[in-house]
């Protein structure tokens, strides 16, 4: 995820499109750089690594009436291709310098049509697939069908592209048009008097104008001061969705929601459909930075997971995932006791190391641990360039986006399905599951992001639930199977965001000593299994449910819609939608995130920043 800003208008670019980028900071912030056309058509561009404030001081070096112009753009990046150094950030301009583009998303088909801009002579100066977009536009407006014509040679380039993306470009030719286009990432139009924007979202112009046009998938937007046209990407003219902005500014940058991390549960789908982008290709399973070959993964006759809190619950689920696919052996471990407990390690070991942050202390350790042992590291991240995947040997990344509130929620889904993602590669490397069997639990993987979408449906109830449960002291969670790593997480939620007492338990467990906890008016909540699963597991819980309603206890029971049999038994029921064993997890965590989050707004609670925590663990 990234920010995206495009300013046109009769008042100087530059101040405008750096608040802009200010304000979307919290969408990525790895590096961020500008491009401003002046009328004289000049092209001036400055980006720097790391934040918003490096941009700033190289901005202030330049001399005073420099990088004046009404014309610009900027870019807040979270890296996806390439590094966040200086030569990958946004903007990426054409050889002749008078091109540029600003690039969100993943251009999928940039290897080929990177090789086709080599072949021209032309040398690329970043390692990002952005690049490639300015190259072929400079291309065809220089020699190409549309030579001379910016808009149609940046309609015959948008045509060529695959993946998902937002871009705006721009050209030192054509100072006060801007073209930007939008295929599955966000992109809005702010109309304001005798000036256009456009941006990632309304945080970039909502100090300006209020007036708001969303455009829909696969469109593109020509703006000029006065005026903005949108079209689909052959040219037809589309009708955008007017809307006039009432939010305030906090909330616009929070997506309207109270809370950054209302706005990540939300934000699920996507990050989910992000993760999973790109990784299947050719009836095959592809991981990005894999740096294994399959060689290296038949090799591999162990496998441990080493993570902590939330990502750890992540890895219980891939032991489930792994050796049922596999028949590999996979080891669970807690990052802060794994190197201290001389686990056996050597090279036919892989360690999957998943970390959010890429910074956490106790990951790193492990990570450092298991290669002076000569395993094999695979880190599973989501913060391109930190140093838990710099020092692994491959990486998975997680495309969950900028995750602001401390508790985790979007990239909990998110490294499920990566480490699932490891799963069918090495089943695939491994002959362990035919390709056509890799092809089914991929394809059930990619139907996830819309069974999210549709248990977030389920935010209002839940929500309501919680509120009436505002003054419990204790609530319990059981789950059975990849139900118990469940139970763990929401109460996990429930502890850090509501400070309540919760503990998650495996439900056979139960009668061995939680029973007693026990009593009049407890509140359990339990993660019922997919009744289409093993039989055994979904009556074995049914039973356990029984035997909490005997003692008094009030049952919240997390079910798939149409399991018949648990509804007599829940005082409240959630319904969430069908699907595979190992799957229910992306959907049956969902309802605990709201909820936790619901009960600790309901005590007044900042759910953003909750007490004690902080968001990158980096002491032991
Ligand atoms: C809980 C939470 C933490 C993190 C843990 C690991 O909501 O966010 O338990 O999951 O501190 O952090 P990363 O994934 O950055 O290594």
């Amino acid at each position: 995820m990234c920010g995206i800003v495009g300013y046109v208008g009769k008042r100087d670019a530059l101040p405008i499109v750096v608040e802009a980028l200010r304000r979307m900071e919290y969408r990525g912030y790895d590096s961020a750089g500008v491009a401003i056309v002046d009328d004289s058509g000049h092209l001036m561009v400055d980006k720097r690594a790391g934040r918003l404030e490096n941009l700033d001081a190289a901005l202030a070096a330049h001399p005073a009436g420099s990088f004046a112009g009404t014309t610009g753009m900027g870019h807040t990046r979270w890296a996806t291709h390439g590094r966040p150094t200086d030569r990958n950030a946004h903007p990426h301009v054409s050889a002749d310098g008078k091109a540029a583009v600003v690039h969100n998303g993943i251009i999928e088909n940039f290897a080929p049509l990177r090789a086709e801009v080599e072949a021209a002579g032309i040398e690329f100066s970043s390692d990002t697939d952005t690049e490639t977009a300015v190259h072929l536009l400079a291309l065809e407006y220089d020699g190409g069908e549309h030579a001379g014509d910016f808009i149609g040679s940046a309609y015959a380039v948008l045509r060529r592209l695959e993946g998902a993306f937002t871009l705006v470009f721009t050209h030192a030719d054509h100072p006060g048009t801007i073209v930007a286009a939008r295929r599955s990432t966000p992109l809005v139009v702010g109309v304001g008097d005798g000036e256009m924007f456009v941006g990632s979202d309304v945080a970039a112009f909502i100090e300006h104008t209020r007036d708001a046009v969303e455009l829909g998938q696969d469109q593109v937007v020509v703006i000029t001061a006065d005026d903005y046209t949108i079209t689909d990407f052959d040219g037809v003219s589309q009708q955008g969705k007017p809307f006039h902005i009432d939010w305030d500014l906090a909330a616009a940058e929070k997506g309207g929601h109270d809370f950054f991390m209302l706005k990540e549960i939300a934000e699920q789908p996507q990050a989910l459909a992000d993760t999973l982008l790109g990784h299947f290709e050719n009836g095959r399973v592809v991981l990005d930075e894999q740096r294994l070959s399959d060689g290296d993964l038949r090799e591999i006759d162990k496998v441990f997971v080493v993570a902590c809190g939330t990502a750890y619950h992540a890895g219980m689920l891939a032991k489930y995932a792994i050796e049922h696919w596999t028949r590999v052996p996979v080891e669970v471990e807690l990052a802060s006791e794994f190197r201290y407990r001389d686990p056996v390690l050597d090279r036919s070991t892989l360690v999957v190391a998943i970390s959010q942050s890429g910074e956490t202390a106790d990951t790193l350790e492990a990570v450092r641990h298991a290669k002076e042992q000569k395993a094999l590291v695979l880190a599973i991240c989501n913060t391109n360039g930190a140093q838990i995947p710099r020092e692994a040997d491959a990486v998975l990344y997680t495309h969950a986006g900028p995750e602001i509130g401390v508790a985790s929620t979007k990239c909990f889904l998110a490294q499920i399905a990566a480490t699932y993602l490891v799963g069918l590669a090495l089943a695939q490397a491994r002959g362990t599951k035919y390709p056509d069997e890799v092809a089914r639990e991929y394809a059930d993987l990619e139907r996830m992001p819309d069974a999210v979408a549709e248990v977030l449906k389920t935010g209002p109830a839940v929500r309501d639930l919680a509120q009436s449960l505002a003054d419990v002291n204790t609530v319990l969670f059981v789950g059975r199977h990849v139900g118990y790593p469940v139970a763990l997480e929401g109460a996990l939620k429930l502890k850090e965001l509501a400070y309540i007492h919760a503990e998650g338990f495996a439900a056979g467990e139960l009668k061995h000593g939680p029973i007693a906890l026990l009593e009049d008016d407890l509140t359990v909540i339990v993660i019922m299994p997919s009744p289409s699963g093993r039989a055994v597991l979904h009556s074995k819980m049914v039973s356990n449910i029984r035997e909490i309603q005997a003692r008094g206890a009030r049952t919240i029971v997390i079910a798939e819609s149409g399991d018949d049999a648990v509804r007599p038994l829940a005082d409240h029921l959630i319904e969430i939608p069908q699907c595979s064993t190992l799957l229910q997890p992306l959907v049956s965590t969902v309802p605990l995130q709201i909820f936790a989050a619901a009960l600790a707004q309901s005590r007044g609670y900042d759910v953003d920043k909750p007490r004690n925590l902080a968001k990158s663990v980096t002491v032991e």
